[in-house]
């Protein structure tokens, strides 16, 4: 282990290895911004507050998707299922159209694109946005929300997707 004094930061790449053993729920954000349907994979994810209800995840500011969605007055939150991995690695992928075949998805009630065979939709209206180091926090609050199976997640673990087992 390595020790690092009282307000000295550690380095990246023990940064890394230190948080590639957390694992970590996967999700798609999309939205549609100027007719035009953009969405990226996260794992940084999360619930915040139930009343009101908030959700965060966070966006690196260098994001070619970005200035996309922070222009969109609403977005989703597209909630993987365990055997999506190939949804998750296509929307991470760069230098593509995530949305042509065989990504399967429908405009959704307010218009940001919602993928089929998720475990759940999240519409979600921006609340707050905040610049947190290289990334940017974005806070949205829920609007609707549809759970389609309590089926397994897909998780992402050690740089790879991974299903979860319960142990009962
Ligand atoms: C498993 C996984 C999790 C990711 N989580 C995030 C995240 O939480 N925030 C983020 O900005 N990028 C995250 N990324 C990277 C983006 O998906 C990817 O860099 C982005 O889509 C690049 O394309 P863009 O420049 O068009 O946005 C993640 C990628 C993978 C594979």
């Amino acid at each position: 282990m390595t020790e690092t004094l009282p307000g000295h930061a550690v380095d990246a790449d023990h940064y890394r290895r230190a948080l590639a053993v957390h694992a970590a729920g996967v999700v798609v954000i999309t939205a549609q911004s100027e007719g035009i349907p953009v969405g990226l994979t996260a794992t940084s994810f999360s619930s915040v507050s139930l009343d009101p209800p908030l959700v965060s995840f966070y966006v690196d500011r260098g994001s070619t998707t970005w200035p996309w969605l922070r222009s969109a007055d609403h977005f989703a939150v597209n909630v993987l299922a365990s055997d999506q991995e190939e949804v998750a690695a296509r929307f991470a992928r760069k230098g593509i159209d995530r949305f042509a075949e065989p990504t399967r998805w429908r405009p959704g009630p307010l218009g940001a694109p919602l993928l089929h065979d998720v475990s759940a939709h999240l519409i979600c209206l921006p609340h707050e946005t905040a610049d947190v180091g290289d990334h940017v926090l974005v806070v949205g609050l829920v609007a609707e929300a549809h759970v389609y199976s309590a089926g397994r997640p897909l998780l992402y673990h050690q740089g790879r997707f991974g299903r979860f087992l319960a142990h009962s």
